[in-house]
Order: C-alpha cells, then sequence, then structure tokens
C-alpha cells in the first residue's frame, strides 16, 4: 500500500483529543483512511452498514469507476477483453495478473478440458433433490458438496492446492449447471467433450440428446462466451465479499465458493436478470408497450414496491458497459436466429429509451447494468429463466476464486469479523419461569 502525505484528523466535540489516521493511495480510484487503529486509539467503532464508505480489502484484480461506467480486468478495459479475448484467456487474467501467451494458453485450456468430468458418485447426489428443485438450491449443494468429492485439493493454506481447485471449479461449473438442468428437464445427463471449446461444451451438455447429433451454433457459442467473459468478475459484490468472509476462516475453497453462490441467488443480486426477463413478459402480457408509460408509474411510486428490473446500480452511476456489450450480442444472437423483430426485444428497447429520458432515473443516475438484455440473450439461446442465476454463477467462480486466493496469499490477510453498534438490551438478570 502507498501511503499519502496526505492524512486525515479526527476531532470530537466532547473536547477528547483528536486522532491522526494514515491515508493510502490506490493506483486508480479513491483514496482510503485507514482505521484500523481507531478503536484501540479512541474506544469507537466506524458504522457503515452496507459498506457504503468502506473499502474491506485490498485487491489487484478487477476495478470499477462506477461515474465513467469503466470495468477493467487487471487493467484491461471490458470491451477490449470481449471483443478480442475468449472465456479462458480471461480465467487466466483474472487468476495470474497477465493475459496468456499461446503456449500458457494452450496449457491452461488443456488444463481446463481435462478437468471437466466430475466425480461420477456426484450424480447421485444430485439425484437426491426433488425434481423441481430451483437450480440455485442444487448448485449450493453441489458446489459445497465438491469439498467431499476432491479433498485432494481443499486445504486453503497450500498453494498448490489452491491452484488445483481453482481449475477444477472454472472446470465442472459448467458441468455441474448442466447436470442440474438435465434433471430437472428429466433428460439423460451428457458427459463434456474435451474438444470443443468451453461454451461450446457447456451448450452441447445443456442441449445434446443420446437419439440426435448436436452442432454447437458458432453464433451462440460466441454470445455465451461473451456473457461469461462479461460476468467473470465484478471487485468487491456482495457474493464476492460472502466469499472472501467465509474464506477468512480457513475453510476449504468449495465450501467458500458454495457460499459465493448463495448469495448470488438474490434478487438484487444475481437474481435480477431472471426478473428482468419475467418483468418484460408481465409488461408484454398486459399489452406491450402501450403499457410502458402505466408500468413506470408504479415504479416511480413511492408507495408500491416495483423497480425497473435491469436498472440501477450500487457502483455505476452511468451505462454499465457491460450492457453496452450485452445489447450488441443480443442484436446477434436475435439475428442468427430469425429473431430480429422479437417483441420482447423491442419493448427493452422502447423502456429503456423511455426510462434514459425520464427524470426520475436520470436525476437518481440510474442506468441499464448488465441484467437488461443478458435475460432476452439467454432466452434466444433456449436458457429457461429459472437457470440465468446459475449461469451467472458458472462465469463468476473464476472471479471468487481469484478474489480468494488473492486474499488467503495477502501477508495482511486476517479472519474478517466486523462489528456492531449495539442497540439491545444492557445486561438483566433471568426470572424464574413462574415470574416472567
Ligand atoms: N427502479 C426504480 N427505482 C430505483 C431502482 C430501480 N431499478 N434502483 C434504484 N432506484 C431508486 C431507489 O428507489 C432510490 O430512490 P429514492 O432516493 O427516491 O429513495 C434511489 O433510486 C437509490 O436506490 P438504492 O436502492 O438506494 O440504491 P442501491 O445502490 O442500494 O441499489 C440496486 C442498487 C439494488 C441494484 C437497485 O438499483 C435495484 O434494486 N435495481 C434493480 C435490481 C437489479 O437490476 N439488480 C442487478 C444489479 S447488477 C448485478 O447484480 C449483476
Amino acid at each position: 500500500m502507498q501511503s499519502s502525505e496526505n492524512k486525515a484528523t479526527l476531532s470530537f466535540s466532547n473536547g477528547a483529543p483528536s486522532v491522526e489516521l494514515p491515508i493510502y493511495k490506490g493506483t486508480v480510484g479513491p483514496d482510503v483512511i485507514d482505521i484500523r487503529k481507531l478503536y484501540a486509539q479512541t474506544d469507537m467503532f466506524t458504522y457503515d452498514p452496507g459498506f457504503m464508505s468502506t473499502a474491506a480489502c485490498q485487491s489487484s484484480i478487477t476495478y470499477i469507476d462506477g461515474d465513467k461506467g469503466e470495468l477493467l480486468y487487471r487493467g484491461y478495459p471490458i470491451e477490449q477483453l470481449a471483443r478480442n479475448c475468449d472465456y479462458l484467456e480471461t480465467c487466466y487474467l483474472l487468476l495470474y495478473g497477465e493475459l496468456p501467451n499461446e503456449t500458457q494458453k494452450a496449457d491452461f485450456t488443456r488444463m481446463v478440458s481435462s478437468h471437466t468430468m466430475v466425480h461420477e458418485q456426484m450424480q447421485f447426489f444430485l439425484r437426491g433433490f426433488r425434481r423441481d428443485a430451483h437450480p440455485m438450491a442444487i448448485m449450493t449443494g453441489l458446489v459445497g458438496a465438491m469439498s467431499a468429492f476432491y479433498r485432494d485439493s481443499a486445504d486453503i493454506h497450500n498453494p498448490k492446492h489452491r491452484e488445483i481447485s481453482a481449475i477444477r471449479l472454472i472446470a465442472k461449473m459448467p458441468t455441474l449447471v448442466a447436470m442440474a438442468y438435465k434433471y430437472t428437464v428429466g433428460e439423460p445427463f451428457a458427459y463434456p467433450q474435451n474438444h470443443l471449446s468451453y461454451a461450446g461444451n457447456f451448450l452441447r451438455m445443456m442441449f445434446a440428446t443420446p437419439c440426435q447429433e448436436y452442432k454447437v451454433n458458432p453464433v451462440l457459442e460466441h454470445a455465451l462466451d461473451r456473457f461469461f467473459i462479461l460476468h467473470a468478475d465484478h471487485e468487491q459484490n456482495a457474493s464476492t465479499s460472502t466469499v472472501r468472509l467465509c474464506g477468512s476462516s480457513g475453510t476449504n475453497p468449495f465450501a467458500a465458493i458454495a457460499a459465493g453462490v448463495a448469495c448470488l441467488w438474490g434478487p438484487a443480486h444475481g437474481g435480477a436478470n431472471e426478473a428482468a426477463l419475467n418483468m418484460l413478459y408481465d409488461i408484454q402480457k398486459e399489452g406491450g408497450v402501450e403499457k410502458i408509460g402505466e408500468f413506470i408509474k408504479k415504479v416511480k411510486d413511492k408507495n408500491s414496491t416495483v423497480r425497473l428490473m435491469g436498472f440501477g446500480h450500487r457502483v455505476y452511476k452511468n451505462y454499465d458497459p457491460r450492457a453496452k456489450l450485452m445489447q450488441e450480442t443480443c442484436d446477434e444472437v436475435l439475428t442468427n436466429l430469425g429473431l430480429g423483430n422479437d417483441p420482447l426485444f423491442k419493448l427493452a428497447k422502447t423502456l429503456e429509451k423511455i426510462a434514459l429520458e425520464d427524470e426520475y432515473f436520470v436525476s437518481r443516475k440510474l442506468y441499464p447494468n448488465v441484467d437488461f438484455y443478458s435475460g432476452i440473450v439467454q432466452r434466444a439461446i433456449g436458457i429457461p429463466p429459472t437457470l440465468f442465476t446459475a449461469i451467472f454463477a458458472l462465469a463468476r467462480t473464476v472471479g471468487w476464486i481469484a478474489q480468494l486466493n488473492e486474499m488467503i496469499a495477502d501477508p495482511e490477510y486476517k479472519i474478517g469479523r466486523p462489528r456492531q453498534l449495539f442497540e439491545g438490551s444492557p445486561r438483566r438478570d433471568v426470572k424464574p419461569l413462574g415470574q416472567r
């Protein structure tokens, strides 16, 4: 950490001595005030529910400038990565800090491809779920269960174990998601084919059946690969922070990633693309474009809980750069599939245009996020909405594991232990049952 000449001074109105706090500079982005010794010096905690002003760690992986609408993985803009690299190159970049050269790419691809099968016993574990279980319930269980199947790479303090479990997780997530899907639709599992690309293999495991030859559509393969790149990491979001906090206890990597999967499930986070698509269906059902005005009215009504799903972001106060790339992919996919006039896509574009010109959204800096178009893309590929969040989890696994490994390798790493402002009862005595 680079110290700044600048220091912060905290003074108190009750005459208690003021405290000087060091300030550190990042390579880009806001400086941070180091409050680690604050409690020892003042007997006070800071209060910041929702981490509105708190940097919980130092990291060199992903940087977001929310005002500019910029997203960088290891310094590279997301637009350049999405246009010039594939998902496995992006995974290599996130894990090791640099883009691979040709040999490194070939070795890494071979390594991931040779770990795509899961322990055969996992399918019997999976078969214990109800057929109508939500795929995220299945994924939380399956990823956690990996700690029982891959115990030889479960020591988080061993760098070799960390590397092997990273590869295992990246390689096996598509297999597990596809198995969860096949199970819920009652079709036989399709084993991975290692000669296919990462996205191509996933498409095949999802949609191939033993009775028909399956040919990967290159446009859909490219679209899915881009979806994976756009979702690969997003610095200290809720699920990543969950993975870090869970992993900080020294638990095994599979358990920590399962915690991330559980967190991602929520509609304010990974569940938003499913919610955004359902919102479009609802508007469509009620009359389509004509009903947008009425819907926007509901969204703006303080007494309603309706939100424009796929809009707004804690960090982006500008257009989410991933949303633009996803809209481009949406166009490509729909054109390839002959769905250029898809009413849902038209509805989404009109809704976006109206919201972007509306004072309510403009004044609150609410712009489309990546989820606004990703549901339409996935639906066109044939992926059911209930699987959207599981596919997001698949793509984000590399980010989670890169962040977890970065934390464990950091010499300043400590178990995460937030404090609280206690507002409950002070000490009191238990009365015998008859006197309460
Ligand atoms: N629709 C309508 N109003 C909104 C929306 C929205 N989508 N998002 C925020 N607002 C309003 C809030 O009502 C609030 O208004 P107020 O100041 O009048 O009270 C103001 O904008 C600020 O909103 P907050 O909820 O305080 O912002 P926060 O940063 O906590 O929320 C969040 C971010 C949760 C993403 C929110 O924008 C939201 O719910 N969006 C819809 C869900 C969604 O698309 N989530 C995906 C996030 S991206 C991802 O996880 C990959």
